[in-house]
This record gives C-alpha cells, structure tokens and sequence, in this order.
C-alpha cells in the first residue's frame, strides 16, 4: 500500500485497465481500491449489477454494484461508461448505501448518457429465459443483464440520456409492452407486481437525475489530452467474456481488453498497462465448464477459507485448482503486462497445491482453450508443487514469504511469461505485497 502510494506517478495521456483472468470474483474491487490513488478518473465499462465488487479497508466491509471503485478515494473521479447498463433501482439503494461514508457522490461520480437502462421487465425477462432452460440455465445473476444488452444490439434499448426526453414515459412502455408480450411467450409461471416495480423504477430514475449525465468518450477523451491518467476497471472476468469465454455460460458483455475500448470510446493505442487480476486458485459461480474444479476435501478447504460465497447472490463458489491453460489463453486475449496474484493466504496448509499445465483434449495434449471445452472433452493435466504452512495474512513484505510460495509463483511466470507484481494475502489494503 505505502508502495502504492509513495509511487505516485501519472501516465501522461495513457490509459491503464485493470481485468479479471478467470471467471470473475477475482479481487478487483480490492486492487482498483488499493491503486487509485495513483489515478485521476477510474472508469467502469460493462457489465452492471451483477458485479459485486468488495472493498475493505479500516474495519469496514463495503460492496459496489454499478459504482467504480475508486468512490472512496478523496480525488478520484469515477466515470461510469456507454458499455455499463444500470439498473436505477440497486443503483439507488447503493447511493443510499454510502450516505454513512459522509462523501458527496454528486461532485465525483458522472454517468455517461450512452449507458444502457435495466428495466424491471429486463429483470423478469432474465428469470422467464433462465427458467424455461431447466437444467441448461446459465446461473444468471438475474439482474436482467442478458435482456438489456440484447436490447442493445437489437437497437430497442433505453439509455440513461433518454432519462432527459419529454417522452422518456412512452418509450419506456413501449418497450415494457413488448417485454410483456415476450415473457407470456416463454410459458413459465413468474410472480410479480410489474405497477410496484415501475414505481420504484420510476422514483429511482427521479433519484439518478441528481447525478450529472456526461458524454464519457468526449470527457475521457478530453482528461487523455489535458495528461490525466485513467484506470478502466473491468467486472466479471475474462472466461466470462462474450466472445471468448465458455459460451453460452458467459456474461453479455465483452468483458476483456476490448471491452474497454467500446465501452468507453478510448482508442486501442491509448492504452498503456492492462493488470491482470487472478486468484492463486480457481473459483466460478453458476453453470458451465470448469475443468479443474475440485470436488473433494481440496475444494471445499478452498471454499470454506477464501469464504467463496457470492457478493451479490450469495451463491456458493465452485473451487478448484489454478488452470494456467485459461490463465495464458486470458493473458494472451487481454494482452496482461503486469500480473496481480490474489488470495495467495487462501492456499496455506496444503502439503502439496496441483496446477494445471496441459488438458488431455480428445486423446491429445493441448495448451489452449478449445472451442469444446465441456468435461466429456477435457481432462486437466496437473503438475504437484509442494505446499507451505506459514500464515501469510500479517506478512507485509515479499522476502517473508515462503519458499515453497515463491517457487509457485516463479513457476506461473515462467508459463505464462508475465511478471506477478502484486501478491495479495488478505481482504484489507494493507495485506498487499509489491514484489
Ligand atoms: P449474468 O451476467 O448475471 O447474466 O450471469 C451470467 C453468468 O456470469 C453466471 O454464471 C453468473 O454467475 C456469472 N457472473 C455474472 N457476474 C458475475 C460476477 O461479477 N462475478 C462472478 N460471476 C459472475
């Protein structure tokens, strides 16, 4: 943290990313909290409420949805960018949620009028579609994310600067009309009051007029000029990415790299470092592939020390092993230049760890994510690494590190031949050690 801050230094006209490499929950929220003090703007770009970004710091637990993570740093302006889609009701009730933390949101936290709507029927929408999927459902989150970024694409969406039209009202029910129609079409039994939810939308969206509406790419882009610097800061993780994660068990968003060109309006040769966030293990929540989950003793230590449990849902994680077949493939898509190891506290105790270096795939070995990665396809190749004892959480510097903790981390660099410059041993700032 001292590091961090002492090392105060702004990358003139640059843009730095910071992106989950596994299937989100990561740690981010702890990392953009711990570097912003070294930037001017952090910027979200896609994803929404089904982010839970958890920050600790003096003794206090907090959890941003929607909210950039650099809201509790004194300078810092957050940005939520067009790539974003809010729901102005957990929005709401998260605004209210930092009036104890006595900041004035107002004067550093802007929305960009180009970020998507949450309707309430976006919200029902997502239920009907995971409920008519039985046993293939994705393991939505249900915030309605799906359903708004296929409004999206499908050019029928609302946006946070329609708030501003005299004709906000009938474009919205317009649109919630056909979301009606749509989700009697899916034959399934949902229970709702939509007249209750549209008020507390509608009074919500009363509330977010407080906040100041801004053309973000013009904003960011004119910051860029005058030589501020700019973290963009990610949600979910890149296995969850709609392009190249295990679709269709993925998140509607592109989550990695390029996501935050196009969710910002900040152009590829702007950017600077991308900080790769990745947990010493594996954990993933909801449905899909997830080659070297373990099922035994391993993975419920795992689940039951790193307190995997949902920031948002509350779900249990599934845990496994570090796969670096996914952590490289993630490295190479996003384009890592500095590695942020997280939860390394997580593995103390174990006499040996297994690291997954190969997947047996269809008789073969391979070193690549394969366009079928179910488990019927794939099997994890696992090297053993020897285990340490020591308790990490009160350690400050990288020299009091185990041995054995050293050599696991050497090892990750040389396969994925990017340098680990954080390791990360507990939930508070001040458990983070600069190597
Ligand atoms: P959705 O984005 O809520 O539709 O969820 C799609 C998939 O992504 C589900 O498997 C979710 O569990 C997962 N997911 C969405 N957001 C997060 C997140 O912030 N962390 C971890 N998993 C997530």
């Amino acid at each position: 943290m001292q590091h961090l801050d002492n090392n105060k230094q702004h990358n003139t006209m640059t843009v730095d990313l910071l992106l989950g490499l596994q299937w989100g929950d990561e740690g981010k929220g702890k990392i953009v909290d711990v570097l912003t003090s070294k930037y001017d703007i952090i910027a979200r770009f896609q994803g929404g409420p089904n982010a839970g970004h958890t920050l600790e710091f003096d003794g206090i637990k907090h959890v941003l949805r929607t909210i950039p993570s650099g809201i509790f740093h004194k300078n810092a302006i957050n940005i939520i960018g067009n790539g974003v889609v809010i729901d102005p009701v957990v929005f709401q009730k998260e605004i209210e949620g930092l009036a104890k933390f006595n900041m004035d949101v107002t004067a550093k936290l802007f929305i960009s009028r180009k970020a998507h709507l949450i309707l309430p029927t976006h919200r029902l929408l997502d239920a009907a579609s995971e409920a008519s999927k039985g046993k293939a459902k994705i393991g939505s989150t249900l915030k309605g994310i799906g359903p708004t970024y296929m409004d999206k694409t499908g050019r029928n969406g609302l946006r946070v600067g329609d708030i501003e039209l005299e004709d906000f009202k009938e474009r919205y029910r317009t649109l919630a009309d056909k979301h009606e129609a749509m989700i009697a079409f899916y034959d399934v039994e949902l229970q709702y009051n939509l007249k209750e939810m549209e008020d507390e939308f509608f009074t919500a969206v009363e509330d977010l007029k407080k906040l100041t509406f801004i053309d973000s790419e013009e904003y960011l882009n004119k910051a860029l000029k005058e030589g501020k610097s700019i973290l963009a800061e990610g949600a979910q993780g890149s296995l969850l990415d709609v392009d190249f994660g295990t679709y269709p068990y993925v998140t509607s968003s592109n989550t990695t790299a390029a996501g935050a060109c196009t969710g910002l309006g900040i152009a590829p040769n702007k950017v600077k470092d991308v900080f790769g966030i990745f947990k010493a293990y594996t954990t993933r929540v909801g449905s899909g592939p997830f080659p070297t989950e373990d099922f035994k003793e391993a993975g419920q230590t795992m689940a039951k020390v790193g307190n995997e449990f949902g920031s948002v849902t509350g779900r249990a994680r599934r845990c496994g092993w570090l796969d670096l077949v996914a952590l490289k493939y993630a490295v190479q898509v996003n384009g890592v230049t500095q590695l942020y190891m997280m939860k390394g506290d997580v593995l103390s105790g174990f006499d040996t760890l297994q690291v997954c270096t190969g997947y047996n795939y269809k008789g073969q070995t391979i070193q690549h994510l394969p366009y079928n990665i179910e488990p019927e396809n794939v099997t994890p190749i696992f090297t053993e690494m020897k285990g340490w004892k020591a308790d990490l959480t009160g350690m400050t510097t990288y020299d009091e590190l185990p041995q054995e903790l050293k050599t696991y981390i050497e090892f990750i660099e040389k396969e994925v031949e990017v340098p680990i410059k954080v390791i990360s041993v507990g939930p508070d700032r001040k458990q983070t050690i600069m190597k």
